[in-house]
């Protein structure tokens, strides 16, 4: 029972469970054990120097992962390409993943562990970072940088070698169940946040796997032939693979492709992605990964460049060996596959490093700690402040904090793969009644069944709704509760009422006349409560940017169309987020970049320095102009000649500021290659239309208060066009009787396969938010 309780999903004891089990058991492990490689004694070959020689070796790595590879047999290279799943592993308690060792060569085993919120997977002992969505409204690669040092310490210090993030999908429709796990609606932001975390991790010597690829942005139905996404090349490209190309620029070790289909192609076997972009266009040269379950084909799969299959191994085990056997699939393909997953392995050091972390060690600390405090604090976005009512100061006397969320409902982390279980949250109530203490105030707690009483017998009301949100499942809509709401509304009864939003995403605010703030708290992590009384009371500054565009109503959403969302077809295009209400004249609640400061910024002298290719400067002066000091996060984006078909403008750069009253800062942005450039769809590459582009600098995607011209003379190709397919790579899917035998020679795999489709329209149980779980202050008395 221990691993029911601790798996990442608390699945109850069911049936499905039961058959899991004993499917596993008797034909998952079966076949693993039959294809085990010979294991050599390396107690009859005491020299690891002879044995091994490519281990401490100074040769070049491609030399040593020849030398290795040339001494693998067919069984160890299998043994290498897929994971090797015991019963439950998936579910905890030790890693998502894992490849095993191999003494005989001395190949260390490989640990895979989730995710891109901290370390997840069920374990305890770690640190609750705020939701990347958090990060995401931080604007800040910095943080970005040591989120990611943070999750990759933790990864190691439990024994893991390669974390599961960071997540570059974008959020396409906020009803997406894992939104809350994206870096926003943006590819700009999403991918240089991303590298910047890839950088934070990989410099901590964990691999980075960056997923998924590509256009997976929904739940619904998701690894089943009706979750397919159709997205035009250009879209494609622009929007979706942009912030991938920034992380394999970033040195992304691995890519772990999606449960998607795209354009009918099922996303682990896709050529196109896999094999022509990834490896060809971005020069990718880790390895591809499959999601849990989603490797659907066999020889396809490995054929279109998908390099290793987990968590476990029938399509790469007996499946695969059938393949280079019938020469389906050639060992020059097997090889490469091999020497993708062990070139990171050495270029990490993986081959000489002791292994002295363990899934039971505790990983959390202080230090950790203070990062999740800080990305909660940079990352809260004051929405509203009427009449300056915060920040609040000694003269407020009395507070209630109101809704369970404040309390025993709080959501720390998000469902699904990317949760993580904290030592400890710090609610809404025990932070603002430490803070308030130091304030002189008093402070009561109502669950939001007396929200009006509660309201009105206090100075300043603040008002916590939540709104769930897990991997598995999407939601239905982006608005809160009735129950939230009237709560809400009922508090609203008191003018100075601060609504606290603690969602994934947006969500509609219909009472948002009635209130005099809003702040955008997200899933902020264990230190939720000390981060949001450090912005109340304006020991910081709130710093957080909006990622996402917070429409009036669902029906303004992009993707409201039930056959965009969940019926996948892409069909607004480029106008992805803020660009699609941009382009439809559609004004939205609150804009993308939008966030309230408690001081003032001017923005000034705009010069712009170049021919608009990469290393093109454009600079700004950015002044603190009111009485406190704060943050501004300035924001450059770029207007295409009307003949290029951009959506109205695209965001091309970002600098976050913190400045002193008066003080004034020359941000600087510079621009890349792709930064004044189309994707040409006949060409298959990305070319610098001519024209006159308009380049805009302000505090919100709808405040630019100063703009500059480049005009660009002549058309340019700025990239290498995508490769063509590689010889033997397939062309399409399987056809319907490759598909029928891959189902019924790996039936198991299968069947995992569907259900992760199939609980997709059930959902999973929320996972437990704390091990010692939050409570509200009224339940102890
Ligand atoms: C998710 C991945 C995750 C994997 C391993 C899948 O359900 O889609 O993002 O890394 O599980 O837990």
């Amino acid at each position: 029972m221990r691993l029911q309780r601790r798996g990442r999903y608390a699945w109850p004891a069911s049936a499905l469970v039961s058959l899991i089990a004993a499917t596993t058991l008797v034909t998952g492990s079966a076949a693993q054990a039959a294809e085990v490689a010979e294991v050599v004694d390396p107690a009859a070959n005491p020299s690891v120097e002879t044995r091994c020689p490519w281990v401490g070796s100074d040769a070049p790595v491609e030399q040593r992962i020849d030398q290795l590879v040339s001494r693998m047999t067919l069984d160890e290279k299998l043994d290498l390409v897929h994971g090797s799943a015991v019963p439950f592993q998936f579910v905890g308690p030790t890693y998502a993943g894992m490849i095993s060792e191999n003494p005989r060569l001395c190949i260390p085993r490989l640990g895979l562990s989730d995710g891109p919120a901290g370390v997840g997977n069920g374990h305890t002992g770690v640190t609750q970072l705020p939701s990347p969505m958090a990060l995401a409204a931080s604007w800040d690669a910095d943080l970005a940088s040591r989120y990611g040092a943070t999750i990759a310490r933790e990864a190691r210090g439990k024994g893991a070698d390669v974390v599961l993030g960071p997540t570059v999908d974008l959020l396409r429709d906020p009803r997406a169940g894992r939104s809350f796990e994206t870096l926003g609606e943006d590819p700009h932001l999403t991918g240089e946040l991303a590298a910047a975390q890839v950088g934070g991790i990989q410099g901590e010597g964990a691999l980075a796997q960056s997923k998924h690829i590509a256009a997976y942005n929904q739940e619904t139905l998701r690894n089943l032939p009706a979750n397919d996404s159709i997205v035009d090349e250009r879209t494609l490209q622009e929007v979706y693979l942009s912030p991938v190309q920034d992380v394999v620029d970033a040195g992304t070790a691995s890519v772990m492709c999606g449960y998607n289909r795209l354009n009918g192609v099922h996303a682990c076997n896709n050529t196109y992605l896999l094999s022509q972009v990834l490896k060809g266009q971005f020069g990718f040269d880790g390895f591809v990964t499959s999601d849990w379950f989603a490797t659907q084909a066999s020889h396809a799969a490995a054929n279109a460049g998908m390099d290793l299959q987990m968590p476990g191994g029938c399509h790469y085990g007996p499946r695969l060996r059938h393949g280079i056997n019938s020469g389906a699939v050639t060992t020059s393909k097997l090889d490469d596959m091999v020497s993708r997953i062990l070139r990171p392995m050495f270029r990490f050091g993986l081959f000489e490093r002791e292994k002295n972390g363990s899934p039971d060690d505790v990983v959390t600390g202080p230090d950790h700690a203070a990062v999740a405090r800080e990305v909660a604090q940079k990352g809260m976005t004051l929405l509203k402040n009427d009449d300056a009512l915060l920040p609040l100061g000694d003269d407020t006397g009395s507070v209630a904090v109101i809704g369970d969320a404040a309390g025993e409902r709080v959501i720390g982390s998000g469902g699904g793969s990317p949760h993580v279980i904290a030592p400890e949250i710090v609610t809404p109530h025990d932070g603002i009644a430490e803070r308030a203490r130091r304030a002189g105030a008093d402070v009561t707690f109502d669950d939001g069944s007396q929200a009006g009483e509660a309201a009105g017998a206090a100075d300043v009301a603040v008002v916590v709704a939540r709104k769930w949100s897990t991997e598995s499942k999407d939601n239905k809509d982006i608005r809160l509760s009735d129950k939230d709401n009237e709560m809400i509304r009922a508090a609203a009864a008191n003018p100075n009422t601060i609504v606290v939003l603690n969602t994934a995403g947006p969500v509609e605010m219909p009472w948002l006349d009635d209130v005099a703030g809003v702040l955008a708290a997200w899933y902020p992590g264990q230190e939720y409560g000390d981060a949001l009384a450090s912005v109340l009371y304006g020991d910081s500054d709130p710093g957080g940017r909006l990622p996402a565009t917070f429409p009036v109503s669902q029906a303004d959403l992009p993707a409201a169309d039930k056959d965009r969302f969940p019926g996948g077809a892409y069909d607004e295009g480029l106008a992805v987020g803020y660009r699609w209400y941009d382009r439809e004249g559609i004004e939205p609640l609150f804009p993308f970049g939008h966030g309230l400061s408690y001081t003032t910024f001017g923005y000034s002298e705009l010069e712009v320095d170049g021919d608009g290719g990469a290393g093109t400067t454009v600079t700004a002066t950015v002044t603190n102009t009111g009485e406190r000091a704060g943050s501004e996060v300035a924001q450059l984006y770029v207007a295409h000649p009307e003949s290029a078909g951009e959506p109205p403008k695209r965001l091309e750069g970002f600098r976050r500021v913190e400045l002193e009253p008066g003080e004034s800062e020359r941000v600087r942005f510079e621009l890349d290659e792709r930064s004044l450039a189309q994707w040409d769809v006949d060409a298959d590459q990305w070319v610098r239309g001519a024209g006159d582009y308009t380049l805009s600098v302000g505090g919100s995607s709808r405040d630019l208060p100063l703009t500059g011209d480049l005009a660009v003379a002549d058309e340019m190709p700025v990239s290498e066009p995508t490769p063509p397919p590689p010889p033997g790579a397939p062309k399409g899917d399987d056809p319907a009787w490759t598909k029928i035998g891959n189902v019924a020679r790996c039936p198991v795999e299968s069947l995992y396969a569907g259900m992760i489709g199939a609980i997709s329209l059930f959902g999973l149980p929320p996972g437990e938010q704390a091990t010692r779980p939050p409570r509200n202050p009224t339940d102890e008395g």
